[in-house]
């Protein structure tokens, strides 16, 4: 006889697969990427090296590197179609709807987009991490009536970002904090919009509807959008002065606050770690430190009130003010979070459809048992 039906409400503690791509230990602030701790990555590798090692399992040698930054780098520029698809978009389309809206129409211009190589969806997944910057920064020229700026192939990927999208090439500092960024937000294990992406793979669908799904997912505030409610509280608060208010009203009226809270890290996020640090030298360095102090003020006062509750601030607690003093604008943070995660969801879906099982769970069916149908006109109203 089958026992109780169990309900794993948010799929909390549910293993889906094994992987060798992430581990986190979220009781002792750790993070890997095939078994590289995320300070290594952020203080010796860069996002291409990252991007490889994440997709392909291992790190790169030399000539690999330089071959892969090299396909990135052909695959940077837009299609005239695709560019005029995007040119075509209202105005004030939300970018993330455009970046969704792009990476699907990338099938279109792709003459093979389905394959059952794995050769063959890494080529797909490159085009689409290459192609998702430009993207993101041709929709923000476009929107504010500037041409889109064309990539450059004397920058890694973070700097031509930067660079397509102000029309100046960051210097050193500024490419080397998008970089490590990117790197911060490449990978993090089965959350919501990596599962988004496995449970695509496994029905065999394309690389690009894969990560379309993944876009689509990271979309909401309790995933992706959370950097953008972080940022934005940070400058509804205004001034470390008021965050202490702010945190007391809003934990009596039951809200939450932005970048904090994780589901599995249940004390320091490490990303935060970092992020923070780069976060502080950021707003020295170009003078603009109110936002960072604010966010200080706000982080402290809720430590205060959260203690005891293995809330603590997560990556998004800082990520928001290091892309806004990199000159990113708000609503672009979750499009920059998903062109890195790319990455992530590439290297999962690969992993699953190594040994692939279509997802199909099942719902515990509560509702009336069989009812007898009703001709609509001999309903009630
Ligand atoms: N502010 C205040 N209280 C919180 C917060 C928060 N941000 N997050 C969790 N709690 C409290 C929550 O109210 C609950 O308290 P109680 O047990 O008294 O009802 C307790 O902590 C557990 O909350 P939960 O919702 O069961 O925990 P969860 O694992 O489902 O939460 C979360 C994860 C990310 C949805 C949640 O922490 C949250 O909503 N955070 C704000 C949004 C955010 O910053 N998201 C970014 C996540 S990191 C980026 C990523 O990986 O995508």
């Amino acid at each position: 006889m089958k026992g109780p039906v169990v309900i794993h409400k948010g799929l909390d503690n549910v293993y889906v697969k094994e992987s060798t791509i992430c581990f986190i230990d979220g009781e002792a602030s750790k993070l890997f990427y095939r078994g590289y701790s995320i300070e290594d990555l952020a203080a010796q590798s860069t996002f291409e090296e990252t991007a490889f090692l994440l997709i392909r399992g291992h790190l790169p040698t030399k000539q690999e590197l330089v071959d892969f930054n090299r396909r990135i780098l052909l695959n940077r520029p837009l299609e005239p179609g695709l560019m005029q698809l995007i040119r075509s978009f209202p105005l004030t389309s939300d970018p993330m709807d455009v970046l969704r809206t792009a990476v699907s129409a990338l099938a279109l211009y792709d003459p093979a987009p389905i394959t059952d190589k794995i050769d063959g969806r890494v080529d797909k997944a490159i085009r689409i991490l290459s192609k998702a910057p430009t993207i993101i920064a041709a929709f923000d020229r476009l929107r504010n009536r500037k041409e889109p700026i064309p990539p450059r192939s004397d920058l890694s990927l973070a700097a031509d970002f930067l660079q397509m999208l102000t029309g100046e090439a960051p210097d050193r500092y500024d490419a080397h904090v998008m970089d490590v960024a990117m790197i911060l937000h490449a990978e993090h294990e089965m959350n919501a919009s990596t599962f988004s992406c496995t449970v695509t793979a496994s029905t065999q669908a394309d690389m690009y509807s894969i990560i379309t799904s993944g876009i689509g997912t990271l979309r909401g505030p309790l995933h992706g959008g959370a950097n953008e409610a972080a940022l934005r509280t940070v400058m509804e608060v205004g001034d470390p002065s008021n965050a202490e208010d702010y945190v007391t009203r809003a934990l009596s009226e039951g809200r939450r606050i932005m970048g904090f809270g994780h589901r599995i890290y249940k004390t320091w996020d490490p990303r935060y770690v970092i992020l923070k640090k780069l976060g502080a030298e950021l707003a020295s360095q170009k003078g603009e430190t109110k936002l960072f102090e604010t966010a200080v003020a706000i982080e402290q006062s809720a430590l205060k009130h959260l203690a005891g509750s293995s809330v603590f601030p997560n990556v998004d607690s800082y990520s928001g003010i290091v892309f806004h003093t990199l000159g990113i604008p708000v609503d672009l943070f979750t499009p920059v979070f998903a062109m890195s995660r790319i990455a992530g969801w590439t290297a999962h879906s690969i992993e699953y459809l190594e040994s692939n099982r279509l997802i199909r769970p099942k719902a515990l069916y509560v509702g009336p048992p069989s009812l007898p149908y009703t001709p609509i006109g001999a309903r009630a109203g």
